[in-house]
């Protein structure tokens, strides 16, 4: 486990409710994660959806993976996050898209989820459990809502190589990043609860081209219009920040994590 500052939940919800939460989905379109749609149907695949399964999204956003394997699977989404501007959206889209019926997005704590033992077949998380200050307590609680038998799919942005110090506090100050796991520390974390870890890959390789797509994005394509919408020092902030970020991913020192496991 990489620790460094101690975020606090308002600096995270600050962060998304902020111009940066409106930057990401200009980059990842309102899939909040690398590779999109793509990335959701191989965990959607692996994790075998069906028809009339209850999934827990933690840490939801936009909700947009939720709307997109409502479609494709025919399942039901609960979404937790704790961003209030976030779930609002996330819940407004989803009755514009008429699937309110099957997805509800609610607010709580990834560490304390607001739900009874075993409620879940799934629970599914994509790119976001780097801002989640214990994330032991994150699996203890995906433990205890998931039903036996029930899986477990996520995927997480990890320390994957040897990084300085100093660069690492770089980087995840500017993603408000209270810590961040490993490859292994999550598949340990995982065992320690015991959930029996079915899959783990490295995608780091898949993950920094995305960076390429996220660079142009803020230094070409929208620049001025971030620099129009939120002056030019958040431009320089998300500059530094998607290429900083771009040559930490190519360099191998983080990448993301692709984890299945079964309770
Ligand atoms: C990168 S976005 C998630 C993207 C989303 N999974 C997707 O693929 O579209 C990170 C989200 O995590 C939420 N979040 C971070 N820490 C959280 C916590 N401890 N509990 C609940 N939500 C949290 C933030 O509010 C934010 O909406």
């Amino acid at each position: 486990m990489f620790k460094r500052t101690d975020f606090k939940e308002s600096d995270v919800q600050g962060f998304y409710s902020g111009p940066a939460g409106s930057l990401w989905e200009l980059c990842m379109t309102e899939e909040i994660h690398s590779g999109g749609k793509e990335t959701t149907n191989v965990m959607a695949k692996a994790l075998g959806l069906k028809p009339g399964m209850h999934v827990l999204d933690v840490c939801s956003a936009l909700g947009a993976p939720a709307r997109h394997i409502v479609k494709d699977h025919g399942v039901r989404v609960t979404g937790l996050d704790f961003t209030d501007a976030y779930n609002e959206e996330a819940n407004k889209r989803t009755k514009a898209a008429g699937l309110d019926k099957s997805i509800l997005f609610v607010r709580g704590n990834a560490m304390d989820m607001p739900f009874p033992a075993e409620t879940f077949d799934i629970i599914w998380g994509q790119e976001a459990w780097c801002h989640v200050l214990d994330k032991d307590k994150l699996i203890a609680e995906a433990f205890r809502v998931l039903k036996p038998g029930g899986k477990l799919g996520f995927t997480d942005w990890i320390v994957t190589g040897q990084i300085a110090d100093a660069e690492l506090k770089g980087l995840m100050e500017m993603m408000a990043f209270p810590n961040m796991q490993s490859f292994t520390g999550w598949q340990e974390a995982m065992k320690k609860v015991g959930f029996k870890v079915l899959d783990a890959k490295d995608e780091t390789e898949a993950y920094a081209r995305c960076w390429d797509d996220y660079v142009r994005t803020v230094t070409k394509d929208a620049k001025e219009g971030i620099i129009k919408a939120n002056g030019p020092d958040i431009y320089a902030f998300a500059e530094k920040l998607v290429t900083d970020w771009r040559a930490a991913a190519y360099a191998h020192k983080v990448g993301r994590g692709f984890y299945i496991a079964q309770k």
